[in-house]
């Protein structure tokens, strides 16, 4: 696509100069590949951006947002409401624990998470305790790029020269290769030391000054990592303990990641909110909510005036008929290939065997899985710090595979509906990669 004009698109998250040197365009998808304008496919080992969990262009979406086009493509959310809209939250709360019952719909993760800092905000000043005001989250969390996402966030590199909220403290990252390193599942360390310092905190600011608690059930963006052993029903209970909300972001756990619907089913453990994003619909129009207890907005409600608003906040694409149409088509696939609970059977099985025979490959100092999720982290040994994890990715790339660095560690999550000849497939071109990067190999 040598005709491309490169200049006036600001990439998110890019390196935009590299990029111009050297270009990397996708011009089609199909199934669990994407495809190089000069023809070359890639397995898309990460669902898009943890997104396509369904795998590309499927025709149900498709046709279900050519459908909803034509008969109404918009109308205004606020005071009004569409039958998408409506049909989608009630289908979605049913997948949900129980005590979830409401969502507010936004248009990506990063405004789900600061919909949910405002309604944690709002509960807790309806309920007479506004000195509530502060936040817990965790280093290594990401909680996307709006302001409150961006001061709860534990990635230095996306705070730093940002204004941010101060009210917010750091649990420890859950990042501890020393001790839990080849874990499968839940590692066994952490625990104990995330209580600690919850307590400590709790300690400092004092619970009644606390207003929520966000975490990512399995941090994602800082290099999938699993929780430990009990590591979330611990935090339930300190919430519980310190009348604080628990805020789950489920924007990469949600819709089948894990083995179950959302990281809460299948933790047995339920927050007071959700927030979700991306695979909502599969990864084709976009779309965020928060799934919040009834009992939140009862509250806000009963303290509401019955002539205006409950709630002052929202986005002109909230619940847009067109996404919604592709949630609902989403959730038709989902449930009909049972793609939410494929994580925990025999596909997650294979995968996690898949992921756990690549300890054989040199410099890896850990494997980590949950659901269909997966990480190998190298060990930078001879490389300048983390640059292991930049060549690998781009030999990936060259051998047709989209995995992700973070740093040194890889991270993996691949579509729901990947076949297990596919995976077969990843795993001889991501061996393949490290081989010719680490020059062990052809
Ligand atoms: C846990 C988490 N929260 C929030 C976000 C932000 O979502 P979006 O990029 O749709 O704004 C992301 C994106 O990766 C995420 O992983």
């Amino acid at each position: 696509m040598s005709d491309l004009n490169l200049e006036h698109w600001w990439q998110p998250f890019t390196n935009v100069r590299a990029f111009r040197e050297q270009p990397r365009i996708f011009s089609r998808a199909a199934g669990s590949f994407l495809y190089r304008d000069d023809g070359q496919d890639v397995l898309d080992i990460t669902a898009g951006l943890w997104c396509c969990n369904l795998g590309h262009g499927r025709r149900e979406i498709a046709d279900a947002v050519q459908q909803q086009l034509m008969e109404l493509d918009y109308a205004p959310p606020f005071q009004f409401g569409t039958a998408p809209a409506f049909r989608f939250a009630e289908r979605l709360v049913k997948h949900c624990p129980d005590g979830i019952g409401r969502v507010f719909f936004t248009n990506s993760g990063s405004e789900a998470v600061d919909t949910a800092l405002k309604i944690a905000y709002s509960y807790q000043h309806a309920r007479g305790k506004a000195e509530k005001r502060r936040f817990i989250s965790r280093q290594q969390g990401y909680h996307g790029v709006n302001v409150g996402g961006t001061s709860l966030q534990g990635l230095p590199n996306n705070r730093q020269g940002f204004p941010v909220l101060a009210e917010v403290d750091f649990l420890p990252g859950l990042l501890d290769i020393e001790r839990n390193a080849f874990s499968r599942g839940c590692p066994k360390f952490g625990t104990q030391e995330m209580l600690k310092s919850f307590e400590e905190i709790v300690a400092v600011r004092g619970a009644d000054k606390i207003c929520a608690v966000i975490i990512e059930p399995i941090s994602g963006a800082g290099g999938m990592l699993p929780p430990p052993i009990d590591y979330l029903k611990t935090i339930r209970e300190l919430c519980d303990k310190h009348d604080i909300l628990l805020i789950f972001d489920e924007v990469i756990t949600g819709f089948g990641r894990t083995g179950s619907a959302f990281a809460a089913n299948e933790f047995g453990v339920t927050p007071d909110m959700i927030t979700a994003a991306k695979a909502i619909n599969g990864g084709t129009v976009p779309m965020g909510a928060v799934l919040l207890k009834d009992s939140i907005q009862q509250v806000i409600f009963d303290h509401a005036s019955t002539s205006a608003p409950e709630f002052f906040h929202g986005n002109t694409y909230a619940g847009s008929p067109v996404a919604a149409a592709a949630g609902l088509a989403a959730l038709d696939i989902y449930e009909s290939e049972q793609l939410f609970t494929c994580g925990s059977g025999a596909k997650g099985q294979y995968w996690a065997d898949t992921l756990h025979a690549m300890s054989d490959l040199p410099q890896v100092i850990d494997i980590r899985n949950y659901g269909l999720l997966g990480a190998v982290s190298f060990d930078h040994a001879e490389l300048p710090e983390k640059t292991l994890g930049p060549k690998i990715h781009q030999r990936c790339l060259d051998n047709g595979l989209l995995c992700r660095a973070v740093g040194d560690h890889m991270v993996m999550s691949p579509p729901l509906s990947i076949t297990e000849q596919e995976i077969d497939l990843f795993a001889e071109r991501f061996r393949r990669s490290v081989k010719q990067v680490l020059a062990t190999g052809p």
